[in-house]
């Protein structure tokens, strides 16, 4: 037994999951947080670290359809499931309907809290097509913004419920 360092004695488990419509194996420590992981391991660094204990939502992404804190999930927790960073929400260099709301409406100041309000935010939108201020709010309310821009925040989100309806509309039209 290591007597300075007991956690050096745990073996490393594998694990498997679905991380932005890719299916990876990664190999982790039974300590790691999906923060460490995402960002270490994966280069994902739009995976924020705040405060490190589930405060200021920096962190955040979606896990099975839900916004968690990365930092407050053990990586092993992710083995099997479907995983969507910040990273994911682009195509080919084409911003979402999410991220061109958030510029339209001046919901990115210094940018630190985006990635995680982006990510609670389409959480909601894949459940709620038009979801009124106050339930934008109350999704959002984990997600904390030292610039205070939440108005323009909460603005772009009912913006973004918009363009990405219309493009429904738009892709339908063109079946
Ligand atoms: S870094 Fe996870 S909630 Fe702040
Ligand atoms: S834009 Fe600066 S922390 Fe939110």
């Amino acid at each position: 037994m290591n007597q300075e360092n007991p956690q050096d004695e745990l073996a490393d488990l594998e694990i498997s999951f679905t991380l932005n419509d890719s299916q990876v194996r990664v190999s982790i420590k039974p300590w790691e947080t999906a923060l460490e992981t995402l960002r270490n391991k994966f280069g994902l660094t739009g995976v924020k670290e705040g405060c490190g204990i589930g405060e200021c939502g920096a962190c955040t992404i979606v896990m099975d359809g839900k916004a968690v804190n990365g930092c407050l999930i053990l990586a092993a927790q992710l083995d099997g499931r479907t995983v969507e960073t910040v990273e994911g929400l682009s195509s080919n260099g084409t911003m979402n309907y999410l991220q061109k709301a958030f510029l339209d409406k001046g919901g990115v100041q210094c940018g630190f809290c985006t990635p995680g309000m982006l990510m609670s935010a389409k959480a909601l939108l894949d459940e709620c097509d038009q979801p009124s201020k106050k339930v934008i709010t109350n999704a959002l309310s984990g997600n904390l913004c030292r610039c205070a821009g939440y108005v323009q925040i909460v603005d772009a989100v009912e913006e973004a419920a918009l363009i990405k309806s219309k493009d429904a509309e738009d892709q339908a039209v063109n079946r």
